[in-house]
């Protein structure tokens, strides 16, 4: 028996039934409230605070690492939140393969790790392809919000979405509507960083 098969979920926790099939929000959480998705939501600031303040949408968090989907978890349970779920699985998988087309409202990835070698920068998240495998997923008029510390991969994802170039960027203004601070993010700019933020639409 394998790790996966031998614990036992926790009740926020969400176990696709079958992992080469597809999933929308009706499938994770029963309803079909507006879904948006935390990729490498790490220790849940942003998304429970979220789905606190927003209890008409759904939340799924994707993290790959299971100490971080139990504490979220926990503090889902303890909060007594229906509206979030956390799935254990590669970011990259799930946009590519696991959800359905056209069922996400909105998908934030928010501090992501940077990879700044150069020979590692075919593992960052941001790709063209990524533009691609968004444009299935996140429905006409929804968007994507992106938030890094990191200048480079910053320029790195501007760049990136010019060459895809079907999202139009929307301006984001800080404080412009309610947007809570990930940990990450509070920790950098506690050491006097300053975080660089793009937010696009897939068009109507
Ligand atoms: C730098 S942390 C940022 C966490 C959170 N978004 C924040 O801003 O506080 C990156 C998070 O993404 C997770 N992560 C990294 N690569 C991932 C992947 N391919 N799939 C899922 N999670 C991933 C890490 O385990 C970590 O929790």
């Amino acid at each position: 028996m394998n790790q996966l098969e031998a614990r036992e979920p926790m009740l926020c926790e969400y176990t696709p039934k079958d992992y080469f099939g597809q999933v929308s929000g009706v499938d994770i959480f029963g309803n079909d409230h507006p879904l948006e998705i935390d990729l490498g939501c790490g220790d849940g600031t942003f998304l429970l605070e979220m789905a606190q303040h927003y209890p008409e949408r759904n939340f799924l968090g994707v993290e790959r690492l299971l100490g971080r989907v139990k504490k979220v978890c926990r503090k889902a349970e303890k909060l007594g939140l229906t509206n979030v779920k956390v799935l254990r699985l590669d970011s990259k998988y799930v946009v590519e393969w696991l959800l359905s087309p056209g069922c996400v409202s909105k998908l934030h990835l928010l501090c992501p790790d940077p990879w700044p070698k150069d020979r590692h920068h075919k593992r960052r998240l941001v790709q063209v392809s990524f533009f691609e495998a968004l444009e299935k997923v996140i429905m006409p008029g929804g968007e994507f919000y992106f938030k890094t510390d990191h200048s480079e991969y910053f320029e790195w994802s501007q760049e990136k979405a010019q060459l895809f170039g079907r999202f139009p960027e929307l301006e984001w203004a800080e404080d412009a509507f309610f947007y809570p601070k990930t940990d990450f993010q509070v920790q950098w700019e506690g050491e006097g960083k300053s975080i660089h933020r793009m937010r696009f639409q897939r068009p109507v």
